[in-house]
């Protein structure tokens, strides 16, 4: 899919802001992802052409950063981070816990489209692990119980 005119816009804005196309990668990645909610094959070819770069390199920075998307999430978005201090205050409890109770495993969407499941690395609010970000908010210090009061309140 084409980029809305007013995303191009904002891509050739930020291209503009580099001395070299390439280093605007990632924020013009981060555009395509905002409006589409995730980025496709035919975004990465897009991407590739409108920046002058080998397809195998943007396909190997989305593929590499854990907060680029290839498929459509659900609705509720849910990064569980995965990293030393999530894990040592229980992440990997959590996402067991989280994966049961929507009945879906890491990667997967749930079949009404309402919660999707990942883990990613640190997203820099090691203080109050585990954590993990719905969306675009963080949710921090969990616990199962908060967990369920999270989920009920996503309709
Ligand atoms: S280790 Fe989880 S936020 Fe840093």
């Amino acid at each position: 899919m084409i980029p809305s005119r007013e995303t191009q816009e904002k891509i050739d804005a930020a291209v503009r802001e580099y001395p070299h196309a390439r280093s605007a990668l990632l924020a013009v990645l981060h555009l395509i992802q905002s409006e589409r909610g995730y980025i496709a094959p035919e975004d990465q070819a897009w991407a590739a052409t409108r920046m002058g770069l080998p397809p195998a390199e943007v396909a190997g920075v989305v593929s590499f950063y854990t907060l680029f998307r290839t498929k459509p999430p659900g609705r509720h978005h849910l990064q569980v981070c995965r990293t030393l201090s999530c894990q040592i205050r229980g992440c990997r409890e959590l996402l067991s816990y989280l994966e049961e109770k929507l009945g879906i495993k890491q990667g997967q969407v749930t079949t009404d489209g309402r919660f999707s499941l990942v883990t990613v690395e640190c997203l820099g609010s090691c203080g109050t692990a585990p954590m993990m970000q719905v969306n675009d908010d963080y949710h921090e210090n969990l616990t199962r119980e908060r967990l369920d009061v999270l989920l009920d309140s996503m309709k």
